[in-house]
């Protein structure tokens, strides 16, 4: 399956792709986490993104482009993919028609995950992450077994820092104006599954595995 998970920053996109990366074997592809990444490793790109990530801003087209187009070139991604972030721009969603027509496929599913803004924040200001093994958690919804450890690795959790509130703020602008118009794009072209995110982890998860017709 080629899936696009959409939704406002802290809409449980990640989350979700967990559970159907599993579900279905299929790799997760976090724009923001391979950002996060050579960010960690301190390469040029990561240098680039950095500025933009720290304002609450989309980095620029052509750089995301470029890391999603040499990812799903890869062999992992031949029976499928779910890409978590991306496209969050009009420009980003015609190339991915364009690259996948070119390789004869297209997306099946954009699953758009609706959480409204107050819940937003609620959720990204107590959202924990592991810088280690990438894990997500969340202090209140989501807790570690033991307080600020990752369950996965043992790894200390700390907080990303965009997720601080006016970084929050200016995410949602982001979304708000640049990504939000593609779910009318996506609605057009017949491909869009609505799911609303606002209900317990595991509840979201069975309506988002539901919704895309999975046992
Ligand atoms: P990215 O890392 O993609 O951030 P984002 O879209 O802002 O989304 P988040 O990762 O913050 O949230 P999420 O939807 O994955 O939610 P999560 O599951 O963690 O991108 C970061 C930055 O990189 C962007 O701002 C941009 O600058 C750049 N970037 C990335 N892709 C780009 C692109 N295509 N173009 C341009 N720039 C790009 O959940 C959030 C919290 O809520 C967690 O604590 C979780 O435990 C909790 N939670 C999840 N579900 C539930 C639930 N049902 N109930 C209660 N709590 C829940
Ligand atoms: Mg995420």
């Amino acid at each position: 399956m080629r899936l696009v998970l959409l939704g406002a920053p802290g809409a449980g996109k990640g989350t979700q792709a967990v559970v159907i990366s599993e579900k279905l074997d299929i790799p997760h592809i976090s724009t923001g986490d391979i950002f996060r990444s050579h960010i960690r490793s301190g390469t040029e790109l990561g240098l680039k993104a950095k500025q933009y990530i720290d304002e609450g801003k989309l980095v620029p087209d052509e750089l995301t482009i470029e890391i999603v187009k040499n990812r799903i070139a890869q062999d992992d991604c031949c029976r499928g993919f779910i890409l978590d972030g991306f496209p969050r721009t009009i420009p980003q969603a015609d190339y991915l028609e364009e690259a996948l027509g070119e390789l004869g496929k297209e997306l099946d599913c954009v699953l758009n995950l609706h959480v409204p803004d107050e819940e937003i924040i609620r959720r990204l200001s107590g959202r924990r992450v592991c810088p280690h093994c990438g894990a997500s958690y969340h202090i209140l919804y989501k807790p570690t077994k033991t307080e600020g450890v990752c369950d996965v690795c043992g790894n200390k959790t700390v907080q990303r820092d965009d997720d601080r509130e006016e970084t929050v703020l200016k995410r949602l602008n982001a979304y708000h104006e640049q990504t939000e118009p593609l779910i009318r794009y996506y609605e057009k072209k017949g491909k869009l599954v609505t799911v609303v995110g606002r209900e317990r982890v595991e509840d979201t998860s069975a309506a988002v595995l539901q919704a895309l017709g999975v046992k």
